[in-house]
């Protein structure tokens, strides 16, 4: 339900900006009506979480106002914006992984009784939060960094839903949702707006942005270039404002000469994540992998990247038998893996984008080791060129990017490192559509240098777009493989839902 005409905004920010080294917001007007949900749209490094950040009290703007209510709004932090009613939740998970759900919620605010921890008074407040967003069958005791991706992002957006709010901001929330859990979160988004709070949603996925919002607003290069209703956008009206050009939507990889198995997997099998799944990676493929989130997808790349061991079963290297005992261990043997966990990659934040994509592990800087900065440099550049990240130069560090153009170096330094095999988990995910178009390119010309790669989406076009074959796994187990020419998306849904038929079915 949009805002009825003539009604007055709840927050109207004007000529808002923000200047580091050179201007990243500019000159932005918008206004913020209650009872509506504005989606904020924008290439990486556009300015969306800038602007949020702004509004949520965590930035000082350079230059414009705001005004709440009628009334001047200047929040000199966070807490201060929370007690104006106005809360965000950030793009990165913020969580304290040691603390459990319940203490992570109220953190701010933790009850004591006799001075100690009053747990039972935490846990029964946490609960009904809990269920809001699909947690409640977990103790709210459970330590946060227990947790899978998606259920840490559900505690980061329950925090949101706490007390009185007017204005809530969501700053990429569905980018490692599945789809149940971003149909709950839709379902509380449209709940707040019906209680008249005004919304803010920031996604890179434009299709939920046609679904759930009332108005579209765009940024690019830090200046706001169009705000309308959203039913007058198509998606590709959408991506034209964002990038300023019509976006490739054609992919051509060429022909290509696929060789045989680089890496295989026989009857491998860990706990009830993965279950007997055998495959074949060809040489010079891309061997895609769809499924629900939970269908043991992540696991079974962690098992053939040492980061898990299997039960049983086994691994074939080019032929030969292959035990990955840890991560190390595989990235010697030439396998890269990129996890869909971006903070546990290990960025060295402070440090330049130089630094990051080169580095060939921890360890060779803490060493101590003389380090070719002219080499360095030049590499980073090549990547920056490639991929497309907007940054200053190599020399900016890490921390300053926006999170999609961190997770581009995340890519850069994988690269760099001149793996045979690449795993890659959701590899475009808070990547830009534009920029998109630019990885799955750069697949090509990794295909090309006879690279194999394996790539895990739930996006099913994207794999459907990009790869030879896809294996469709489902409860654990590998319920289909599909060659491409003969696949069509029914197909690989019913696949992908069928181990979980089962499963129900065996429940009861
Ligand atoms: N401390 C800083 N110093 C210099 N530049 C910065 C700093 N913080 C952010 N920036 C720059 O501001 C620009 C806008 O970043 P912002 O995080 O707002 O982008 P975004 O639209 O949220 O992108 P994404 O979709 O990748 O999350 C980026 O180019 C970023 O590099
Ligand atoms: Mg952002």
């Amino acid at each position: 339900m949009a805002h009825t005409p003539g009604e007055s905004p709840l927050l109207r920010v004007e000529g808002l900006g923000k200047t580091y080294a050179v201007p990243v917001l500019e000159d932005v007007s918008l206004e913020f009506f209650p009872g509506e949900i504005l989606a904020l749209a924008g290439e990486n490094g556009a300015g969306k979480s800038t602007l949020s950040r702004i509004i949520g009290g965590l930035l000082a703007p350079t230059a414009g106002r705001m005004e709440l209510a009628g009334e001047p709004y200047a929040p000199a932090g966070r807490r201060q914006a929370e007690s104006a009613g106005i809360r965000m939740v950030l793009q990165e998970l913020s969580l304290i992984p040691t603390l459990s759900i319940a203490e992570n919620l109220f953190i701010d605010d933790l009850p004591h009784r006799f001075g100690l921890l009053d747990r039972a008074a935490l846990n029964a407040r946490a609960a009904p939060l809990m269920k809001r967003v699909g947690l409640e069958r977990l103790d709210p005791g459970t330590p946060v960094g227990d947790l899978g991706i998606g259920q840490q992002q559900m505690v980061e957006i329950a925090r949101g839903l706490i007390g009185e709010c007017r204005l809530l901001i969501f700053d990429e929330p569905s980018a490692m949702l599945s789809d149940r859990e971003t149909d709950l979160l839709f379902a509380q988004i449209r709940e707040l707006r019906e209680r008249g709070v005004s919304i803010v949603f920031i996604s890179h996925r434009l299709d939920e942005i046609k679904k759930i919002s009332d108005r579209v607003s765009i940024l690019r290069d830090g200046r706001l270039v169009t705000v309308q209703p959203s039913a007058d956008m198509e998606i590709d009206d959408i991506v034209r404002a964002m990038v300023g050009r019509d976006v490739e939507s054609e992919l051509d990889f060429g022909a290509r000469t696929v060789g045989g198995p680089v890496l295989e997997g026989q009857h491998l099998s860990r706990g009830a994540r993965v279950r007997d799944v055998s495959f074949q990676l060809r040489k010079g493929e891309i061997l895609g992998f769809a499924g629900l989130v939970g269908s043991g997808r992540t696991e079974l790349m962690r098992l053939l990247f040492g980061a898990d061991h299997p039960d049983s079963g086994s691994i074939l290297l080019n032929g030969a038998p292959f035990v990955p005992d840890s991560p190390r261990r595989a990235v010697q043997a030439g396998i890269a893996m990129i996890t869909e966990d971006r903070k546990g990659q290990g960025l060295l934040l402070p440090l330049s984008i130089g630094i990051n994509t080169t580095l060939a592990d921890i360890a060779s800087i803490s060493r101590g080791g003389w380090v070719d900065t002219r080499a360095e440099e030049t590499a980073a550049e090549t990547f920056i060129r490639k991929l497309a990240i907007r940054c200053l130069g190599p020399a900016q560090p890490v921390d300053e990017l926006s999170g999609g153009n961190q997770q581009k170096v995340v890519l850069a330094r994988w690269l760099y490192r001149d793996c045979d095999i690449l795993l890659l988990d959701e590899p475009t995910r808070g990547i830009d559509i534009g920029a998109r178009y630019e990885i799955y390119a750069l697949m090509g010309d990794l295909l090309r240098d006879g690279k194999s790669l394996i790539v895990i989406s739930s996006d099913l076009r994207e794999l459907m777009l990009v790869c030879d074959r896809i294996c469709v796994m489902s409860a654990g187990r590998l319920a289909a493989v599909f060659e491409r020419g003969a696949w069509d998306q029914d197909a690989i849904l019913t696949a992908a839902f069928s181990g979980h038929i089962h499963q129900t079915s065996q429940e009861h």
